[in-house]
């Protein structure tokens, strides 16, 4: 009986613990105001809605982006985005994490914009101690341009999983033990940006930017760094406050499993470790390692 009360309590404690640590979660969302910097692009990046939009413009003179404030070792990074709707041939709106340097570790999403009606492509990579080259490219499964959707990146010391809506559409393990250099120990800052890349960027550089069509617009909303601080006084993660949160262990569950398998046969159209001709002497080590 005692030992029935007794779980009964735990349920209880780990419902009244759930509850709580989600709102702290929600009630953690962030203020451009308060988390970015605009470093690029002056008035072509405004701050709107009291810090709750901000928008990357983009026109024949330049295009503008921000960074955050604060910089992060390890971390939960989520951010909705509108991506620039008609025609966007030639842009690139970009939201990643990067250490800069010369040894950098880097972790991107990039959206590469189209000529109307033609998909968007999203572009992903990570570098690890300077070390890219790990490509992967998607189709998505909605419009990115008529309305908000949440694009996130999770890095923990296991895995780095991207999301969008919540559903993984990569992940790239820490296989540091098979000699494979994963981001383990240099903080990284979020970036974002827009800029014209029309040699390169849309049906391989044959489809330029039509800047009559300028100024050329992605807007971002919700932007939410649920991650350690690395800071001159500090690392936040060991204060306690951040310790106990979900993304510091997550990896992908049975049902993320099925949703990135979905992902990756029906919108995946570009993956490095399938590159036959790039990789003549044979794939990186991690191709040959469990993908999930
Ligand atoms: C965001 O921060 C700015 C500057 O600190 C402040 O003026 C604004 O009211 C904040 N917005 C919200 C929604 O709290
Ligand atoms: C850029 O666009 C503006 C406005 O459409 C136009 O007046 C200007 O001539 C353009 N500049 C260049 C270098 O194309
Ligand atoms: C961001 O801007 C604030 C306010 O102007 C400034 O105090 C801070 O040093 C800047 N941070 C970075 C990382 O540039
Ligand atoms: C743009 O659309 C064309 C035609 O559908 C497609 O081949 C291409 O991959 C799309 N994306 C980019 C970035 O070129
Ligand atoms: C612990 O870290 C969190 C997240 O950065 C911060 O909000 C909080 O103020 C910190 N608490 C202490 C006691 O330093």
């Amino acid at each position: 009986m005692q030992i029935k009360m007794g779980s009964f309590k735990a349920k209880e404690m780990l419902r009244l613990f759930v509850v709580i640590a989600f709102l702290l979660a929600s009630s953690s969302a962030g203020n451009f105001s308060q988390d970015v910097n605009i470093t690029w692009g002056g008035p072509r990046a405004q701050i709107q809605n009291g810090g709750q939009v901000l928008t990357l413009s983009l026109d024949n003179s330049s295009g503008s982006g921000f960074e955050s404030r604060n910089q992060f070792m390890y971390g939960r990074i989520d951010v909705q985005l509108k991506l620039i709707p008609g025609n966007s041939a030639g842009t690139v709106t970009t939201f990643f994490l990067s250490s800069l340097g010369s040894a950098h570790d880097e972790i991107d999403f990039e959206f590469l914009g189209n000529s109307s009606g033609q998909p968007y492509t999203i572009h992903t990579n990570v570098f690890a101690k300077g070390v890219g080259n790990k490509e992967q490219q998607f189709r998505l499964w909605f419009d990115p341009t008529t309305a908000f959707h949440t694009y996130t990146i999770v890095w923990n010391s296991q895995c780095i999983i991207w999301l969008i809506d919540n559903i993984p559409i990569r992940v790239f393990i820490n296989y540091e033990s098979n000699g494979i250099p994963f981001p383990t120990n240099q903080p990284m800052k979020v970036y974002a940006s827009l800029w014209n890349a029309d040699d390169w960027a849309t049906q391989g550089g044959r489809v330029k930017t039509d800047w009559t069509k300028a100024p050329f617009t992605a807007s971002y909303r919700n932007y939410n760094a649920n991650a350690c601080i690395v800071s001159t006084t500090g690392n936040s993660c060991n204060n306690g406050t951040v310790s106990s949160q979900a993304w510091q262990t997550q990896g992908l569950d049975a049902n993320d499993r099925n949703r990135i398998r979905w992902v990756q046969t029906n919108y995946m159209i570009y993956n490095y470790c399938t590159d036959v001709p790039r990789f003549p002497r044979g794939f990186p080590k991690e191709c040959r390692l469990p993908r999930f």
